[in-house]
């Protein structure tokens, strides 16, 4: 099975960013690990800053892969675009976060990602993604 994790805006800092909140570890570490973990998987991994390039990867992906795991970060609450892509793509979109977006600010509440996404996944930490693969096993 082909599954994309898509990560979004600063998550390109994991293990220094506000490590209390997204913890320690890099994503490229942990992506290493997961690569191992789950090796019947082909696990492909693809960050950006920016909005068009994060919908031009899920139109690149999204008529053949699997799955994608997304974590959309900031643009989950604000990006009507993105929510857009998920529901244009054949790909099924589990979407996913490292902390519990809900018991955190209001504005971290809505997602214009869940309404068009086969499941979510919040809270666990880096965990999370895991839960995600597993789902689409
Ligand atoms: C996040 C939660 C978002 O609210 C935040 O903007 C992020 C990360 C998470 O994984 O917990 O950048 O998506």
């Amino acid at each position: 099975k082909k599954i994309l994790i898509l990560n979004g805006p600063n998550l390109n800092l994991l293990g220094k960013r506000e490590p209390a909140i997204y913890g320690s570890l890099t994503f490229t570490d942990f992506f290493e690990t997961i690569k191992e973990k789950y090796n019947t998987v082909e696990l492909t991994y693809f960050q950006s800053n920016t909005e068009g390039d994060l919908i031009d990867k899920m139109h690149e992906v999204g008529f053949s892969f699997d799955g994608i795991v997304l974590n959309a970060a900031a643009y989950t609450h604000t990006s009507v675009a993105l929510g857009d892509a998920v529901k244009a793509i054949e790909t099924p979109v589990v979407e996913v976060h490292i902390s519990n977006t809900f018991a955190r600010e209001a504005f971290r509440h809505q997602s214009y990602i869940s309404p068009n996404a086969k499941g979510v996944i919040l809270g666990f930490g880096l965990q999370s993604y895991e839960l995600a693969i597993q789902s689409f096993l």
